[in-house]
């Protein structure tokens, strides 16, 4: 625990697994307090376990403040074939985020959005497995920049900082990170 986020309480919509699980993690290390919402129940309280195993606490929330981080995807500035629906989708987020920056900004809460590039999670392996993804995980990989999948932790991160007071400047912006694709 770092303290960095004491008296914060964090709201991850698709905890449960995956990206929203890493950031869902990510925000009891540094003593805030976390709503792991999620349609799988039995995972989301799995998630809500592990978290108070590493000691996770509760903490009462200051007024007038707020962090909200959109996850988009890079597909969105990339295009994909097959995925209009999913892709047109994912840059409303980005409009959204936009918008919605302007409208909450006075009442001191951030809005920002991430599109993740190819972030290795078990969604990932079900389209690997189910034969969307071609070549696969690792040949992707390999085509990447940095050379590796990215990890929900690396998604984790940059929310992390989005989220901090230290953020409190950045409104409305589009943080990829994505391993150098699709920039
Ligand atoms: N994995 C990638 O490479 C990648 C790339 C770009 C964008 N993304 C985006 O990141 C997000 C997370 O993807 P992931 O790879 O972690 O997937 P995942 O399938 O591993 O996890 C998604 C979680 O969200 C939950 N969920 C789905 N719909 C929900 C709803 N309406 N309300 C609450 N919970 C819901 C699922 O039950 C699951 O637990 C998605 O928005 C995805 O489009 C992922």
């Amino acid at each position: 625990m770092t303290g960095t986020a004491d008296g914060k309480v964090a709201v991850v919509t698709g905890g449960a697994s995956g990206i929203g699980r890493g950031i869902a993690l990510r925000p009891a290390r540094d003593d805030a307090r976390v709503a792991v919402f999620d349609l799988n129940g039995t995972e989301a309280k799995s998630v809500v376990e592990e978290i108070r195993s590493a000691g996770g606490s509760a903490h009462a929330v200051a007024a007038g403040w707020g962090r909200i981080v959109n996850i988009a995807s890079s597909s969105a500035h990339s295009g994909q074939p097959l995925m209009t629906h999913y892709v047109a989708s994912k840059a409303g987020v980005l409009g959204f985020t936009k918008a919605l920056a302007l409208e909450l900004g006075p009442k001191g809460t951030t809005v920002n959005t991430i599109p993740p590039g190819f972030i290795d999670t078990p969604m990932t392996r079900r389209n690997e497995a189910q034969g969307f993804l071609g070549a696969g995980v690792d040949h992707h990989a390999a085509q990447t920049p940095v050379r590796r999948a990215g990890l929900p932790e690396d998604i984790a991160a940059a929310c992390a900082f989005l989220v901090s007071e230290e953020a409190g400047y950045i409104t409305g912006r589009v943080i990829g990170v994505n391993g150098g694709r699709n920039t």
